[in-house]
């Protein structure tokens, strides 16, 4: 049996999750913000891929936090990163984590996609979302090929930048919560609250309420039917965007099932 184990915040690194476990077969598709909630965490597969989004030139806080817990044993390890523009020194991060529980990583890939963290960059145009989700697709493929066929390659390992600017967002992100505002239209229909892989937002009769753990996923301000939610400097009526082939029940109904 293999496993394909993905955090994802607005879909893109889930669709290619779900893709690839179609593709390689015999395949089972773990949440990671589900399985790190465990006691123990145990991954044994024959192959075990763990994909993730770049965050600030590294790898999403939980996903760290869930490499350096989980006991593994598995025959291949493969670990992807979906990106808006350069995963810098993602791979290599996950390289690192399991390189001191003596684990090499045997293949490691990168899969361009929509830029999600539209606070701070804005989104993208149509065209470029169309380009990049071409991108996308023919990566996930080439990828599942690889895996298939039990690839190894390297990851390039010094990355002093790209790791000094992964640390100070882990450093600074767990106090971004502050920066959320909602406005007065929401609802309190709760999505934002069902859909956050942190179980960082809790709800009120009126509104939801942002605790530190925030990963920082966008997607609650992605996905809020209303567009209620603003971080930072976003205005209430920038576009949003999540991966226009996977609804915000897909999501968050995954995250309930597993
Ligand atoms: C907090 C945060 C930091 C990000 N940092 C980077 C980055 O350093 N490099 C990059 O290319 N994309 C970066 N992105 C974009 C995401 O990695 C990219 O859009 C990814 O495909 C989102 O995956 P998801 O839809 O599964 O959440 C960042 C996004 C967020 C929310
Ligand atoms: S998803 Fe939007 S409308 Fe619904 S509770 Fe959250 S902020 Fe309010
Ligand atoms: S609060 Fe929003 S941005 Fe933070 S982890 Fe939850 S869904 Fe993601």
């Amino acid at each position: 049996m293999n496993k394909v184990y993905y955090f994802s915040g607005t879909g893109n690194t889930y669709w290619s999750a779900k893709k690839l476990a179609e593709r390689i077969g015999d395949a089972a598709l773990v949440s990671i913000s589900r399985e790190i909630k465990q006691p123990g965490i145990h991954v044994e597969a024959d192959a075990a891929v763990f994909l993730f989004p770049a965050y600030a030139y590294g790898m999403p806080t939980m996903v760290r936090r869930f490499l350096e817990r989980a006991e593994i044993r598995a025959g291949y390890l493969a670990a992807l990163v979906s990106y808006g523009t350069s995963p810098g020194g993602a791979l290599a991060e996950a390289h690192r984590v399991l390189g001191r529980k003596k684990l090499t990583l045997n293949y490691a890939g990168r899969i361009p996609a929509v830029e999600n963290y539209i606070p701070i960059f804005g989104a993208q145009n149509a065209e470029l979302r169309t380009r990049r989700l071409a991108l996308q697709t023919a990566a996930t493929e080439q990828a599942a090929a690889a895996i298939v066929s039990r690839a190894n390659n390297r990851v390039l390992t010094f990355q002093p930048f790209a790791s000094f600017v992964s640390a100070l967002f882990r450093a600074a992100h767990p106090g971004m919560n502050r920066l959320f505002r909602v406005t007065a239209a929401c609802n309190a229909c709760g999505l934002c609250a069902r859909i956050c892989p942190a179980g960082a937002i809790t709800m009120t009769p009126e509104r939801p309420v942002f605790q530190k753990r925030c990963e920082q996923c966008q997607a609650c301000l992605n996905f809020c039917p209303r567009s209620a939610i603003n971080f930072g400097r976003l205005r209430a009526d920038a576009e949003r965007y999540h991966h226009p082939e996977v609804a915000a029940g897909e999501l968050f109904s995954v995250l309930r099932e597993e």
